[in-house]
């Protein structure tokens, strides 16, 4: 973990039910871990949209990975800025997630079913990044940086979660 910055109290800052010395020390641990993982899931959209062959998604999936992958580029620079380390790297969770999306030989609508079991409810999938840029009072532009991100996110598991619904009686 990078070193206290300045302005960091030491009365520590409350986040995912665990205590850290500051709230960059959060911060910095928070968009760490999501740089690695935008990275990973632009980069297994990416590989969907290559391989889909359904074509009212097919589009909209490389729309999703750009997002990703932004998002990625954006918390890479912000976590520069603010002296963190990029320590976080992808989880073997997201290594399976980047696989099952970029199978070539698993259907599309099966991939929708996967992703929106793996994801879960968009509101409840968004709550993290939302309770954090609730808590943040110092970093006021990695505060709102967050909540256009969560607003993105919603975006995009609404839509594959509508994607899925409309597959017929093969709701998860
Ligand atoms: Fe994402």
């Amino acid at each position: 973990m990078a070193s206290e910055g300045q302005g960091a109290e030491d009365q520590g800052f409350e986040a995912f039910g665990r205590r850290y010395r500051s709230e960059r020390a959060a911060i910095v641990s928070f968009i760490d871990k999501v740089r690695a993982a935008e990275k990973n899931g632009g980069e297994a959209f990416a590989a969907w949209a290559e391989v889909c062959r359904l074509e009212p998604i097919r589009t909209a999936l490389r729309m999703i990975a750009e997002r990703e992958a932004y998002h990625s580029r954006v918390f890479q620079l912000r976590l520069a800025e603010l002296g963190g380390e990029e320590r976080a790297t992808t989880t073997e969770e997201g290594r399976k997630f980047r696989d099952v999306l970029a199978a070539p030989d698993l259907a599309d609508e099966e991939k929708l079913i996967y992703f929106t079991n793996y994801v879960g409810k968009p509101e409840a999938a968004v709550r993290d990044i939302r309770d954090l840029a609730a808590r943040i009072r110092d970093d006021v532009g990695t505060k709102e940086a967050l909540k256009l991100f969560a607003e993105d996110e919603l975006s995009t598991a609404r839509w594959l979660w509508h994607q899925c619904s409309e597959l017929p009686a093969r709701r998860p």
